[in-house]
């Protein structure tokens, strides 16, 4: 049985990606801070009895070198991270000190003991910053410019993944993640929008548009998010690989989809857009099936429908 690391495994896309690998068959090992993760993320993969173990755990700590000496990892997928653009624009010393000394605590256990492969969570709808041609490349990263501490952090990300690769041998997959939705979505996270309008329109509230709610976004399922990350295990070596739809929606189209699905028809409120925030961002998602063989098949209607059913509590 393989044994893989999830950092940040008590989140939104963590705790997806150990209940699916967990499903698959790999012995799962999970640490979290539990800053914003959430320890009822992890029910169903403690339904799996041993092959499961959380670790309450900063990944800046020292006690992270001697959890990989005792377990051995052959692959780490790295997504613990403070995962939010406003917070990073209050305290960028804190999202660096999480997003790049974390993640280099984390290579760092990870060359030394002989880990394969790590797959990273960098996001798509931040390193690019605001494109001049849409939809964004992997390769438009190189001249980018981020208007956040956040969107800085997950890009060198991947140029430390490239400098271990390089000198220290170890493998990687940088996966660009677009706005990535779903249950068990922190609202606090990317794509919160979502869950926030679900949850105030359940409340028969309306939700507040930051911004003339133009700006759009790509909006990625979990699930097919989760897919690639298990996809890149084996696949997408030394890559940078977006994972969206390439399709742009704007805040306002998915506040009506939300409304339509929910049934409220309430008019939303109009608020200042907060500094950091992009314009317009979809991802050119034509390097993934060739580099780890996926392409999105979740439809945004269905998505939603899936996420307010869970709010729900369906
Ligand atoms: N949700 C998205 O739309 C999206 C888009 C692009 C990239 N990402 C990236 O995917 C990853 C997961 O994001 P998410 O949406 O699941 O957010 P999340 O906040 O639910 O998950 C991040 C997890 O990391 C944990 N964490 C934070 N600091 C930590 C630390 N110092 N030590 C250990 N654990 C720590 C948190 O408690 C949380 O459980 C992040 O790296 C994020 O930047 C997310």
């Amino acid at each position: 049985m393989t044994t893989v690391l999830v950092t940040g495994g008590a989140g939104f896309i963590g705790s997806h990606l150990a209940d699916r690998l967990l499903a698959e068959h790999y012995r799962v090992i999970s640490v979290d801070d539990l800053s914003t993760g959430r320890i009822a993320n992890l029910s169903e993969a403690r339904g799996y009895g041993k092959e499961f173990t959380f670790f309450n755990m900063d990944v800046r700590s020292e006690g992270i070198m001697p959890l990989f000496e005792r377990h051995r990892p052959e692959v780490v997928f790295h997504l613990a991270a403070q995962a939010g653009v406003r917070p990073s624009l209050e305290d960028p010393a804190t999202d660096a000190s999480v997003n790049i000394m974390g993640l280099l605590n984390v290579l760092e256990c990870s060359a030394k003991t002989g880990v394969g492969k790590v797959i990273y969570a960098a996001s798509g709808g931040t390193i690019y910053g605001e494109p001049k041609r849409l939809p964004a490349k992997e390769s438009s990263a190189q001249a980018s410019h981020p208007l956040s501490p956040y969107g800085i952090s997950k890009k060198v990300a991947v140029d430390y993944l490239g400098f271990y690769q390089r000198y220290r041998g170890l493998d990687f997959t940088a996966l660009a993640l677009g706005n990535v939705y779903g249950p068990r979505q922190d609202p606090r996270g990317e794509a919160g929008v979502v869950g926030i309008f679900a949850a105030k329109m359940l409340a028969g509230e309306a939700p507040m548009i930051f911004g003339d709610g133009n700006q759009t976004r790509d909006y990625v399922f979990i699930d097919d998010a989760v897919h690639a990350f298990v996809q890149a295990v084996s696949r997408g070596s030394g890559r940078l690989v977006n994972i969206g739809t390439g399709l742009e929606t704007s805040v306002n189209h998915l506040y009506r989809m939300i409304a339509d699905i929910i049934g409220f028809t309430g008019e939303p409120s109009y608020g200042p857009l907060p500094a950091g925030e992009l314009r317009r961002i979809a991802l050119d998602i034509s390097a993934a099936p060739s580099a780890i063989a996926w392409k999105p098949w979740t439809h945004l209607e269905d998505g939603l429908g899936e996420t307010v059913a869970f709010l729900k509590g369906i």
